[in-house]
């Protein structure tokens, strides 16, 4: 767990109150010298913000501890957000002291494999945006290639363009973003939909930010293929796969928030079915665990149905071993290339 009071102590500087500058309003010329008074930069020890009031205000301590307590593992993600979160305070506090920049810029690109909490944590970035002040509205907008290259001569255009329309003021997600570049075809429409979100992230990007998605290597190589995308992109963030307890402590997680446990023999069923699934290909970390607990809800829905007469609350709570060793994943070899994901 990262102590998330962190943030607010690495920033914690600030003086209790409003800003307060000793030349009073309008005083622009000082009455010895005539000289011109700036009236920040010529006081700058007098003037202050309030941290705290602008992580109180903005109520993003809450979405920071919520995403810690409510993804696991994860720690360099959780690091690179307080950071980023960081940014946006201090550019907040600054704005308020008409200490004037570039708004930062804050494109990202999140790789890594199926199921390791991209789109969650796009979410989650969304809502801490628009917390500090940095996209009006805060939403998510996830599109792949097709939402926004068009099948004919001039169909892209208007289609990405639509698109944006959608997501400006929050996040526009765009999910393996490597689609959109298709380097054994020159006249593909793709680079018209990159022409056209390479303006926008130039010169909109105090109301948008983009974040593209995908495999590492793959997103790699569009990068290099791509420089002006590359350049324009401020964070990159990785989601590595998930490891053996960190699937079990998502599987965990998962089960408590619909008032699901597992007896502790079907915990370690569930230890010895991850161990199988997880090596094989197509394993989608914790989206494979989801679904696996789907099944096992629904085998145990069909355990009791078939037992009858009274059950208790406990059982109705219990997930037996019985609803996970009765998986294929035990019962039959799969040859590697003819597996399917997520096989019951
Ligand atoms: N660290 C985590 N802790 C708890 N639940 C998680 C975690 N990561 C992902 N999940 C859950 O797993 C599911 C899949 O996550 P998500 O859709 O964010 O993955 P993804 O990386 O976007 O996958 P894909 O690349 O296939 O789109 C969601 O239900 C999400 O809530
Ligand atoms: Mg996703």
């Amino acid at each position: 767990m990262i102590p998330m009071d962190e943030l607010s102590k690495d920033l914690a500087h600030g003086s209790v109150g409003a800003i307060v500058c000793p030349y009073p309003a309008g005083a622009s010329q000082s009455k010895e010298s005539g000289s011109i008074v700036d009236p920040v930069l010529d006081c700058p020890d007098e003037v202050s913000a309030d941290i705290s009031a602008v992580l109180h205000e903005s109520q993003v301590m809450e979405v920071l501890q919520k995403l810690d307590e409510e993804l696991v593992g994860l720690t360099s993600v959780k690091t690179r957000i307080r950071e980023i979160a960081a940014l946006l305070v201090v550019d907040r506090m600054r704005r308020s002291l008409a200490l004037t920049a570039r708004p930062p810029s804050l494109h990202m690109s999140f790789t890594g494999g199926p199921g390791t909490g991209k789109t969650t944590v796009a979410m989650r970035m969304a809502t801490i945006l628009h917390r500090l002040g940095y996209v009006r509205k805060g939403h998510l907008v996830a599109v792949t290639r097709d939402d926004l290259v068009g099948q004919y001569i001039g169909h892209t255009a208007p289609k990405t363009k639509e698109v944006l329309k959608r997501a400006m003021g929050g996040v526009l997600f765009i999910d393996e973003a490597y689609y959109l570049y298709r380097q054994e075809n020159e006249r593909d429409y793709g680079q018209e939909a990159i022409e056209i979100l390479l303006q926008v992230m130039e010169n909109q990007r105090e109301d948008l930010v983009v974040i593209l998605a995908g495999y590492k290597d793959r997103m790699e190589t569009f990068f290099q293929s791509n420089p002006g995308v590359s350049s324009r992109v401020a964070h990159h963030l990785d989601f590595p796969d998930y490891l053996l307890n960190e699937l079990l402590a998502i599987a965990q997680l998962m089960l408590a928030e619909q008032m699901y446990r597992f007896s502790p023999e079907a915990l370690k069923a569930f230890e010895a079915y991850l161990k199988r699934h997880m090596h094989m290909p197509r394993f989608s970390n914790a989206r494979s665990v989801r679904n696996a607990i789907d099944r096992a809800r629904l085998r145990q829905a069909n355990r009791l149905v078939a037992k009858g007469g009274r059950i208790s609350k406990t059982d109705l709570m219990t997930i037996e071993a019985e609803d996970i060793l009765v998986s294929r994943i035990f019962t039959e070899y799969v040859p590697d290339d003819e597996q399917q994901s997520d096989r019951s």
